[in-house]
């Protein structure tokens, strides 16, 4: 029987300091100088549909409209007789990376020197921005562990998330109430979005979060060459408005705050996971939009995101940008060291628990391999 991937078949091994078979996730390890890290260029982008399918084209672009100050955004309007939710039983890995790596296959090979020791592609790790966040925020993470499955192709490290077990539950155990306040993110996006450089929002519309724009960059942190993509939601469209990722918009939604216990737990918790997401791709600010329990927006708020470390200042033992980035950029070499044998068909799944080390398991031609045929196939042509 295929075994199901949240039964790994080797118990992880046990955490043991003098090997190198685990990873600590100790914050004091980390609070090291902030490492280099590359202003981020986008290379490319693709959209993906109201039915989910791939273009290799910034269709689904969408433009920011400034709110009005005394904003009027009901965001329970629409639920559910105007939404369509996208299917999240559906797995898609790095599918749609891979899919835009094809199609840009020979603009991105003309980027890689001539050296031959390099990795074909020219990046050392290829990797969804989202998968990042969670490496960003592991040191501070006390709550949600995390699976990520390592395979190395042609010296090209992909890193592609599993599911875990307590995820999977959490997903299937979601309350109404809480199914209901993930459509308020996205319908705040309806309220302060515009299809084209010269329409207005269409709150009357139909929320559909099956469509996407994702934007594609390159950096470099410390000595990884990195290549990752991140859903963008809207971009400036003014004419003094720069170029890509610097134009680019983050949307958030968030309790409002009333008290100073509650402004410490919005900069403690919520402004880390804002400012990872963003600081990777270099979208500079957030739009953020405070709400009520019943769903109306109180205001909005830019934060730059420049500004974040700053607004933490003063909270008591609070994170720490660098020490987010060194344990990314640690936790990169790991698998470096790890991970040796150049094989699609070679997956080593790395496991952490909040209050665990990282460690790690190797399977061969298992159910967890993630590069299909058509890319492996297509990388050799
Ligand atoms: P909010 O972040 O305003 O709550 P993003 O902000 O990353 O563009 O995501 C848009 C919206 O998707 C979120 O809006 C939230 O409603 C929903 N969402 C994103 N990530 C989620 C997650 N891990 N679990 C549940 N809902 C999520
Ligand atoms: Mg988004
Ligand atoms: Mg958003």
């Amino acid at each position: 029987p295929s075994h199901s991937p949240h039964r790994a078949d080797p118990a992880p091994l046990s955490s043991s300091a003098s090997s190198c078979r685990a990873l600590s996730t100790r914050r004091q390890l980390y609070e090291k100088p902030f490492p280099v890290y590359k202003q981020p260029v986008e290379v490319g982008s693709f959209s993906l549909d109201s039915e989910r399918r791939f273009f290799n084209d910034a269709r689904q672009i969408r433009y920011f409209v400034e709110p009005p100050s005394r904003p009027d955004f009901n965001l329970r309007d629409g639920y559910k007789d105007r939404f369509v939710k996208r299917d999240d039983s559906i797995k898609e890995k790095l599918d749609h990376i891979l899919r835009w790596i094809l199609a840009n296959k020979s603009k991105l090979e003309s980027r890689v020197a001539a050296a031959s020791s390099s990795p074909a592609l020219g990046v050392d790790v290829v990797t969804w921005r989202g998968h990042l966040t969670k490496l960003l925020t592991t040191p501070y993470e006390t709550r949600e562990g995390w699976l990520l499955a390592a395979t190395l192709f042609r010296g090209t490290l992909y890193l592609s998330e599993v599911e875990t077990e307590a995820s999977r539950r959490d997903t299937e155990n979601r309350t109404e109430r809480h199914q209901e306040m993930m459509y308020w993110g996205y319908k705040f996006e309806q309220y302060l979005c515009a299809e084209d450089m010269k329409a207005s929002p269409d709150p009357g519309g139909v929320v559909n979060t099956n469509e996407a724009f994702c934007t594609v960059v390159q950096t470099k942190l410390a000595d990884h060459k990195l290549l990752f993509s991140g859903e963008v939601d809207c971009r400036d469209r003014g004419p003094k408005s720069p170029a890509a990722p610097a134009c680019y918009i983050e949307l958030k939604t968030s309790a409002e705050i009333c008290t100073p216990k509650q402004r410490s737990n919005f900069h403690r918790f919520k402004l880390l996971k804002w400012w990872a997401q963003s600081f990777l791709p270099g979208v500079p600010r957030i739009v953020a939009g405070f709400r009520d329990p019943d769903g109306l927006v109180v205001g909005t708020e830019t934060i730059q995101i420049s500004q974040i470390s700053h607004l933490i200042k003063n909270e008591y033992n609070c994170w720490k940008p660098t020490v987010c980035m060194n344990f990314c950029c640690e936790f990169l070499s790991f698998v470096r060291t790890v991970v040796r044998e150049d094989s699609p068909r070679v997956v080593h799944l790395f496991s952490w628990d909040p209050h665990q080390d990282v460690t790690y398991t190797v399977h061969r031609d298992s159910s967890y391999c993630f590069l299909p045929p058509w890319y492996v196939e297509g990388m050799a042509s």
